[in-house]
């Protein structure tokens, strides 16, 4: 029997499509009074549990997110492992809307955000290495699939973490491209380093839905993500379809 693969859904996200029995279990977490709500499913032969980050009608703005409690659930519903869906900018040249990329490095901008299971010290060791922010054998899968499926796909880039909702100033941009940083998104943590805290394997696929601000000419349109976001979404349930048998 495979092991159990939880994948987040991010804007726009917010079913597995493809899945038989998806069955709806509520998993109630130490770090709400709400219980956090998973769909069960089976995609092929894959047990999977899938969580729309955003709520199943993207309610939750990316700062209000629960990340502690929706990767507390996630855990308890048995999954070893994580494929999460991220909307991003592009700040790399060539990161125009539409294009795919699995990131391999992060930058954390965001604040105020609980961002950590570790923040009672009771003589546990309390740190994590998160030199690479993201698991190889995930990534690796998700290329492969975006191969197979003849999708094109980037193999690494920076993730650029802001803590929204609004999005940045060209002047932030600019400081972000002085950092290094490809993609420009709101949700990549605190999730990524929670997963690591729990020891759950965990890769992003980002979809670039506009260019970041003050690299075009015009004002971010949200008329033209949204359309973005249609298509690219179709493409990436494909590509985690085609990806979950693939992990290790
Ligand atoms: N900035 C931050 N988050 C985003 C963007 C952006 O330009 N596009 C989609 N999510």
């Amino acid at each position: 029997m495979p092991s159990v693969t939880g994948i987040i859904g991010g804007s726009g996200f917010y079913t597995m499509s493809g899945e038989t029995e998806s069955v709806v279990s509520t998993v109630q977490t130490p770090f709400s009074e709400y219980p956090v709500l998973i769909y069960r499913s089976m995609v092929g032969e894959c047990p999977v549990v899938f969580l729309p980050r955003h709520g199943s009608e993207h309610g939750i703005p990316p700062h209000r997110v629960n990340y502690r409690a929706n990767l507390w659930a996630i855990q308890q519903s048995g999954a070893t492992a994580i494929l999460a869906v991220n909307v991003v900018g592009g700040i790399r040249e060539g990161l125009d809307p539409g294009i795919l990329l699995v990131p391999d490095q992060i930058i954390d901008y965001t604040s105020n955000r609980d961002h950590t299971f570790f923040d009672v010290l009771d003589g546990v060791d309390n740190h994590i290495d998160f030199t690479w922010p993201y698991n190889e054998n995930l990534r690796k899968a998700l290329l492969a699939a975006s191969d197979e499926l003849g999708v094109a796909c980037n193999d690494g880039g920076v993730y650029g973490c802001t803590q929204g909702p609004r999005l940045e100033t060209a002047a932030e941009i600019r400081r972000m491209q002085a950092d290094g940083c490809d993609i420009v998104g709101m949700t990549g943590m605190p999730e990524a380093a929670l997963a690591r805290e729990l020891g759950i394997a965990y890769a992003c696929i980002a979809l670039v839905v506009n260019r970041a601000a003050g690299l075009t000419e015009d004002v971010i349109s949200f008329a033209d993500i949204a359309t973005t976001l249609d298509r690219g979404i179709e493409t990436i349930r494909r590509l985690l379809q085609a990806a979950l048998p693939k992990l290790p």
